[in-house]
């Protein structure tokens, strides 16, 4: 058996869209689903195409491994994933993979400490075992939750909120920026965004301007939701609220106004991804009517010393 690793290159789009939709690999690999989702994943500035890794076992496609990096001042992060096709597992392919995205990942760090991650949904015996030999461990839970359909609950905006759809000015595009950082800024693994990435994100041929709304309290945004549509499910994608604005319901009604737009916009279900230590968060998603469905998990290490 001869297994051969190639970078990818951008005419490889349908050879991977063929790995990321087997059956063996898509329920790990939701969000590349559908027929822009690899597209959609693609287009993230921070998935790092130039680490991207096609494996073969005796020439015929046998698997990928891809790393998003994850700049934050002074100290970087790499999330890899790798997948095997199942008649091609346990051979050793998956640890090849990994290793080629990680010295990859070495390079890329340029002598800054950088941690390393990795994430699968539950229950996955083989990613379990694949992420401990790979010398990572528990870091944390995330919970997929969905909301059953139908019962309508009208946001009910606090006093002195009025909100604004998305209007692909470069205005808009800084407000919702500074809002991210400011809303998620003590969270989980936070990494700092950047004009470019919200450029990148309105760019996404699966994004929709009346899907992201803006709230603004005396003119200044002071938070936002923005849903995405994947192949299997709507999405509550990131909802924050600034320091400034907390504590005056604005979360749940920024909430409330994503669940009516995606269930007037998909038939698929409603869900969102929490981190499964943001007590605030789960409170009132809870209190919503969202029920955990799914667990994620992610282990990690922490940068080796140069
Ligand atoms: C996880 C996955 C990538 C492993 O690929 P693979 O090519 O089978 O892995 P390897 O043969 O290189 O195994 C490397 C090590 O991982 C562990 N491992 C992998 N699969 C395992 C399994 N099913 N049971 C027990 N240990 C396993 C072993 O320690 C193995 O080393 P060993 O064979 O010397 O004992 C593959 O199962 C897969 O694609 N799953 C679906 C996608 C997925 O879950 N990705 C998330 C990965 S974090």
């Amino acid at each position: 058996m001869t297994v051969t690793l190639c970078p990818w290159t951008p005419a490889d789009l349908e050879l991977l869209r063929s790995l990321v939709t087997d059956p063996s690999v898509s329920p790990q690999f939701d969000p590349f689903q559908g027929p822009l989702g690899l597209e959609h994943k693609l287009q993230d500035p921070r998935l790092a195409q130039r680490g991207l890794r096609l494996a073969f076992v005796d020439g015929e496609p046998a698997g990928f491994g891809l790393a998003w990096t994850l700049d934050n001042p002074g100290r970087r992060w790499f999330m890899i994933r790798v997948a095997v096709l199942e008649r091609f597992r346990r051979r050793g392919v998956g640890r090849r993979l990994a290793e080629a995205v990680l010295a990859f990942a070495e390079t890329e760090r340029a002598g800054e400490p950088a941690d390393v991650a990795t994430s699968a949904w539950l229950p996955n015996d083989a990613a379990e075992a694949f992420a401990s030999s790979l010398g990572l461990t528990h870091e944390r839970w995330f919970w997929l939750m969905e909301r059953p359909r139908g019962a309508r609950l009208e946001p009910g905006w606090p006093v002195g909120i009025e909100t604004r759809d998305f209007d692909g000015s470069e205005r808009m595009l800084r407000e919702w920026t500074d809002i991210y950082n400011d809303s998620f800024a003590q969270h989980y693994r936070f990494v700092r965004s950047g004009v470019e990435v919200a450029r990148a994100i309105v760019a996404d041929p699966t994004f929709r301007p009346d899907g992201l709304r803006l709230a603004y309290r005396g003119g200044a945004c002071v938070g936002f939701c923005r849903n995405e549509l994947h192949a299997g499910r709507g999405e509550i994608g990131t909802l924050g609220v600034g320091h400034a604005a907390r504590g005056l319901g604005l979360g749940r009604a920024l909430l409330r106004w994503g669940v009516l737009w995606l269930e007037a916009n998909t038939p698929a279900p409603v869900t969102l991804l929490v981190d499964g230590e943001n007590e605030n968060a789960l409170g009132l998603y809870r209190s919503e009517g969202f029920a955990i469905t799914r667990t994620r998990r992610i282990w990690g290490r922490p940068a080796a010393p140069r």
